[in-house]
């Protein structure tokens, strides 16, 4: 019997395959490079997974091996869907703690349907697209003794090989039950050599890469900060050993959330490997009663055949497209002058006025008034001891509150622009100090657990986005100061983890606050260009990215190691998501000195780029570069929004690392290439770029008359280097014919 079929464009004209099909009880998931098969097992009612990987029509018997009877049944399944109790002794994708206090769970096949697009998923950040872009399967599952529905979504992005797994449970009986574990993402790969790799690091220290061998038990990672954090990030591949920037088969997966996350690869003893990415346990017990239902963050998994750079490009376009919702996606980002490294807390409305006017003198666009603005004596917001929570002006510096110093900003006009200098402010809106009115007066709202001592990080508490009352508290101040002053940026900041949590569920009860706080305010106020920021790079998520197109990256800002931690967030997010400053010498954290033009080179990467630095602590050659480097944004900031990124040589790998971007019309090419080190031998390795048309020549400013791109790709051209540390070189290509 023929199942439903997806009436996509592509199948409408009779070219493509149907983008999801289901032949009886057997789906399968179509996209340009990737396949994705599942079915009913008849005699459990379970799904089991028959593939996931490059084009792959048909339905074949299973694995067939010697089993036992300590595992059998459902432990030598590769299932999709793992529930717990029923002979499976791997770990489950649904673990649930019903009245009674068993935790057995039996989800069985009941129904499906597939819907053109793709349904929302209410109150949490995911995906999105209409019929032409994307085609969904929901398969309805129900466990008639614990009278308990699941409906599993696989929704289908053909152009980017990506699958967005989500499910929702809903409670049909009249006891309450407990979800103690919830993976967005489950399939058993077949007995496959694998490796890991993930984004792992520290505050300053972000996103390095971390490659591991899949091995027999569990091989994972998890937060359980509160936030995705710095420490890991909701993101792994999977890779074959042989596979390279350019070769070989990757998975990707990402969970769409900002909240406490595990992610998991457990190889049991037939060689599955269980592939798990969704809340942290220890952050779950989530209570959900009759009639209730729970829906879990989503999570993406792109296939690969054509290396990790052509995973990377797939999740680049999937998101720029597909999930970062802002209408400043594909919009260059401006320039800007950020106040904090350069004057940090102390300063008053004059010196601002005075920065900003020096900002606008040389040619930058954006002038961004960083942490100190904001509460009263005894709590004003002179040093990070008090304030959080108190957002009014601070009087003793803005006498006549924040409209007329915002205007009086905003009425200087950039140099060689007809645009006035535009300004932006920071907020960090879900802290409190308890030096702050706001804690005197609703101590209640914090974090915190009984009698337990409410530990402080940074001199703060964090505010529980759990309640209501802080949602509106803070929506509140908010629509104040936005309605009331010109602001065209806003750098939201997070600086401490989540302790002392009254219960477990509160970590995603607090994302759902968040996320309706952030979801209302980046609608209500459309034109703001929003940037997340957590510490840093704490917070550099899908979540994050569905309402703000761009993130702090890290507040490591010297360029060498930045360069690492670029290239680490590029795994997964697209360059045009990450915002990346020039600041002074010698850096703060680690002391380099380091030339304006290799600074500048490593930060003009980023879809936002800006100095962040007293322009007072500039050397002459420094200033003398800015016009210069102003030039270059204007040249590469469309190529970094709205082109191709690739990873042509990593730092963790090469003295001499290089990435290049092709402008989405194929016909400008910009390429990066640094030296860390002065070395006497070995010769660097010539610089071979990628993604080029093979019989297109190219002009250049590194070399006279044209080269093939079948030259510059597999030849390369040879770079001349100073014998000095820290060099960098940006080099166009533009094509001929
Ligand atoms: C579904 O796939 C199974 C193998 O898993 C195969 O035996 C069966 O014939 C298929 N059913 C249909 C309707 O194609
Ligand atoms: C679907 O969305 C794309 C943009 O992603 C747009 O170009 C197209 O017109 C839309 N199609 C329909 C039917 O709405
Ligand atoms: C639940 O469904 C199974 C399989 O269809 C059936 O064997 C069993 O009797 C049902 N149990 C209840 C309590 O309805
Ligand atoms: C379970 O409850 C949901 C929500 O009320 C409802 O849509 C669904 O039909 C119910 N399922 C069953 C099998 O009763
Ligand atoms: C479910 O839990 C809620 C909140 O703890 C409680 O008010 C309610 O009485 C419980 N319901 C049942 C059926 O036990
Ligand atoms: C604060 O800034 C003023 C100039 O605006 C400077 O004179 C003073 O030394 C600074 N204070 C500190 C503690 O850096
Ligand atoms: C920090 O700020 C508070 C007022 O908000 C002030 O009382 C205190 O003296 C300041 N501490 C330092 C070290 O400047
Ligand atoms: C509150 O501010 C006072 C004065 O600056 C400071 O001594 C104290 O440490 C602060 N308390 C907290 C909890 O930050
Ligand atoms: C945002 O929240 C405010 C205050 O609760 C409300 O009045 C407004 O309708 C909301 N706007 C949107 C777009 O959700
Ligand atoms: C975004 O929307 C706002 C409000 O509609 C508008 O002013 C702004 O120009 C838009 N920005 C872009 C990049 O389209
Ligand atoms: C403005 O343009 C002039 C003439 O091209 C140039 O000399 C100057 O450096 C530019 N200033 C800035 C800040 O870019
Ligand atoms: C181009 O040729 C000129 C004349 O031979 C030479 O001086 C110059 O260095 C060459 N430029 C490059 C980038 O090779």
């Amino acid at each position: 019997m023929r199942g439903i079929i997806a009436l996509s464009a592509a199948s409408l004209v009779g070219v493509a395959k149907a983008a999801i099909t289901a032949n009886g009880q057997n789906f399968t998931l179509t996209g340009d490079d990737v396949s994705y098969l599942f079915h009913v097992d008849q005699e459990w009612g379970d799904l089991v997974s028959d593939h996931f990987g490059g084009p792959a029509d048909d339905f074949r018997p299973p694995e067939s091996f010697f089993q036992s009877g300590w595992s059998d049944g459902l432990a030598v399944i590769r299932r999709e869907f793992p529930d717990l109790g029923r002979s499976d002794f791997r770990l489950p994708a649904i673990h649930i703690s019903h009245a009674d206090g068993n935790t057995v769970t039996s989800l069985m096949y009941k129904s499906h349907e597939v819907v053109e697009g793709k349904p929302k998923l209410p109150g949490l950040p995911a995906t999105f697209g209409n019929g032409s872009d994307v085609t969904t399967l929901l398969v309805s599952l129900y466990d008639n003794v614990s009278d308990v529905s699941a409906v599993l979504s696989y929704s289908v992005f053909p152009k980017y090989n990506a699958i967005a797994r989500s499910f929702q449970l809903t409670n049909n009986g009249t006891q309450n039950i407990s979800i103690e574990r919830a993976s967005s993402f489950s399939i058993d790969l077949p007995n496959l050599d694998l490796e890991m790799i993930e984004l792992q690091g520290d505050w300053a220290h972000e996103r390095n890469r971390n490659v591991r061998k899949v091995q027999y038990g569990e091989t994972g990672f998890r937060s359980t900060e509160g936030y995705s954090s710095h420490v890991h990030n909701p993101f792994f591949v999977l890779q074959s050993p042989t596979t390279t920037e350019t070769n070989g088969e990757a998975w990707g997966f990402n969970l769409v959330y900002t909240g406490s996350f595990a992610a998991t690869a457990e190889r049991f003893s037939h060689g599955f490997v269980r592939v798990l990415l969704g809340l942290n346990p220890l952050h779950a017990s989530i209570p959900v009663g009759p009639g209730e239902t729970f829906t879990s963050p989503e999570a993406i998994a792109v296939y690969s055949s054509e290396g990790l750079g052509g995973m990377s490009r797939s999740f680049h376009d999937l998101y720029r497209n597909h999930l970062s919702r802002s209408n400043n996606t594909f919009a260059t980002r401006p320039v800007l002058l950020n106040s904090w490294e350069g004057l940090l807390f102390n300063y008053t409305q004059d010196r601002l006025e005075e920065l900003a006017k020096e900002t606008s003198d040389l040619g930058i666009s954006l002038f961004v008034n960083d942490d100190g603005w904001f509460g009263k004596a005894p709590y004003a917001r002179i040093n990070d001891t008090a304030g959080l929570g108190d957002w009014t002006p601070n009087p003793d510096r803005f006498p006549n509150g924040l409209a007329p110093y915002v205007n009086q900003v905003e009425s200087d006009s950039v140099d060689n622009s007809t645009q006035p200098l535009r300004f932006g402010i920071w907020f960090e809106p879900e802290m409190v100090n308890p030096n702050s009115t706001l804690y005197k007066e609703h101590p209640e709202w914090v974090l915190h657990a009984g009698t337990h001592t409410r530990t402080l990080t940074r001199n703060q508490l964090v505010l529980n986005l759990a309640m209501t009352e802080v949602q509106d508290y803070i929506l509140g101040f908010m629509h104040n100061i936005l309605s009331t002053s010109n602001v065209e940026y806003i750098k939201w900041d997070n600086n401490r983890g989540m302790h002392e949590m009254p219960s477990p569920a509160t970590d995603h009860a607090y994302m759902l606050g968040l996320y309706r706080v952030i979801d209302n305010l980046t609608t209500s106020y459309p034109g703001i260009l929003w940037e997340g920021c957590a510490s840093g790079g704490g917070r550099f998520d899908p979540g994050i990215l569905h309402y703000f197109p761009q993130s702090w990256t890290s507040d490591n800002t010297d360029a060498s190691a930045r360069l690492t931690i670029q290239m680490g967030t590029s795994l997964a997010y697209p360059p045009s998501s990450m915002a990346c400053h020039v600041s002074a010498i010698p850096n703060g954290i680690t002391h380099r000195n380091i030339s304006i033009a290799y600074r500048a080179h490593v930060a003009l990467m980023c879809g936002s780029f800006g100095f962040e630095l007293d322009p007072k602590s500039l050397a002459p050659d420094e200033r003398a570069a800015i016009p210069g480097i102003l030039a270059d944004w204007a040249k590469v900031n469309p190529l970094v929004i709205s082109g191709s990124f690739y990873r042509l040589a990593l730092p963790d790998y090469t003295n001499w690392p290089a990435a290049q971007f092709i402008s989405a019309n194929q016909s400008t090419v910009a390429v990066f290439a640094f030296q860390q080190m002065a070395t006497v031998r070995p010769a660097p390795p010539p610089l071979r770029m990628q993604g080029l048309d093979r019989s297109a020549r190219y002009r250049s400013n590194a070399f006279n008359g044209t080269l093939g791109g079948g030259t510059l790709m597999n030849a390369g051209i040879n770079l001349a280097w100073d014998p000095m540390d820290y060099q960098s070189k940006l080099i166009f290509l533009y094509r001929q014919s």
